[in-house]
């Protein structure tokens, strides 16, 4: 249970369900993956989405693993990415000896900045990656543009992206795979859980397979061949059926979650505005082509203020107000692995300024007025 005075930063929303539908799958005996809790989530997922086809994996880390499997990333390969992401998006990649290219994002949406892409394309370069920050879409017109220009593979990480869209198009379907995260800290969960969507239907078979351990288990399980064998590289991708129980009961319930999201944001974005019309911050930028999920709620601190101090502020009122992402063209392992692309400032700048907010299905008014009045207090005695 929350106690009043604390205010954490995520609480996972649960829709009640869940444990009966957990109940149902240790009834039927049936725990092991792909059974019918996974069925019922692939067809969900398919049919919202329209993509060829969904597979549900251990984690969107897993999916983004498939992903660099099944686009046979090589050693010396390089994919264009931008460097205010989870280490995931990238390290998936180079585990397959591909280089991550670190191209800087833009200052309103904080997504990669398309217009830095192609400058950053060589002869090695194999794919874009595009991070769907806070749920907000990246300009996937021009960025699948560039990437038909250039024959280039485009993976959608839409970790914090699913049920929000771009032009009418829902994130993840619109490259030629998609990734979503089920994570406790996002909008629709289960613990650990993710989904690869496989929006070329000749990739599919593939995709199936790096997911079964390299294994034709899945037409197996079909009926389509008698027994199964080892096909190509893979591994073992899948979640078991306890928790595409628990997923199912809240794809279900995936509207409900979103429209539930969206409000507590809305509320924090009016709240805030005087803040910036004050100019002491600036609210999330949502472009009038793009509907967000309500998965983040941020702010940009005005440079001269210190957000070391805000943050401790705020844990001395036991609110879990917090930074995001260290970028990954400045981390160990990014400078091992990748490279930048020209000057990353709008990323070093958004890191050492960015603030999340508590946001979670639940939380109350008087919770947000609370974290709000904190903020516009620490920031004037800052001033
Ligand atoms: C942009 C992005 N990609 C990938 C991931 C990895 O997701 P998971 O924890 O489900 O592996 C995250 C997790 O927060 C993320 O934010």
């Amino acid at each position: 249970m929350i106690d009043n005075r604390r205010i954490p930063f995520n609480w996972p929303y649960m829709t009640g369900k869940e444990l009966y539908y957990i109940a149902e799958a240790h009834f039927h005996g049936s725990l092991a993956g792909d059974g019918p809790f996974t069925r019922k989530c692939h067809d969900w997922l398919e049919n919202r989405t329209g993509s060829a086809r969904a597979l549900l994996t251990h984690s969107c880390t897993a999916a983004l693993e498939m992903a660099a499997l099944l686009l046979d990333m090589r050693p010396g390969d390089e994919v264009i990415m931008p460097s205010y992401t989870f280490v995931s998006t990238a390290n998936a990649f180079a585990l397959r000896g591909a280089v991550p290219v670190f191209v800087d994002i833009r200052e309103d949406t904080l997504n990669l900045d398309e217009g830095l892409i192609e400058a950053a394309v060589t002869e090695r370069t194999r794919a874009i990656v595009t991070v769907h920050y806070a749920g907000v879409g990246c300009e996937m017109d021009a960025i699948m543009g560039i990437a038909s220009r250039h024959r280039l593979q485009v993976v959608e990480d839409a970790a914090q992206g699913m049920m929000a869209s771009y032009r009418g198009r829902l994130l993840g379907t619109i490259g030629h795979l998609g990734v979503y995260s089920f994570h406790e800290t996002k909008n629709v969960i289960c613990g650990e859980g993710g989904c690869l969507l496989v929006n070329l239907p000749e990739l599919v078979a593939r995709a199936e397979i790096i997911r079964e351990k390299g294994t034709d288990r899945s037409r197996f399980f079909r009926g389509e061949v008698d027994k199964y064998t080892w096909q190509d590289l893979g591994s073992s991708f899948l979640p078991g059926e306890l928790v595409a129980a628990f997923l199912a009961a809240q794809l279900e319930e995936a509207d409900r979650i979103t429209s539930l999201r969206l409000e507590a944001w809305q509320f924090y974005h009016d709240l805030l505005a005087p803040l910036e019309s004050g100019g002491l911050l600036r609210r999330p930028v949502i472009p009038s082509h793009c509907t967000h999920n309500g998965h983040m709620y941020y702010i940009l601190l005005n440079p001269h203020f210190d957000r070391t101090e805000l943050l401790q502020g705020f844990l001395s009122q036991d609110i879990w107000a917090v930074s995001h992402y260290v970028p990954l063209h400045s981390s160990p392992a990014g400078l091992r692995y990748g490279r930048p692309h020209g000057d990353l400032a709008v990323t070093d700048s958004v890191a050492s300024r960015l603030v999340r907010l508590p946001l979670w299905v639940g939380i109350s008014s008087q919770q947000q007025e609370r974290v709000v009045h904190l903020l516009a207090d620490m920031l004037g005695k800052q001033s």
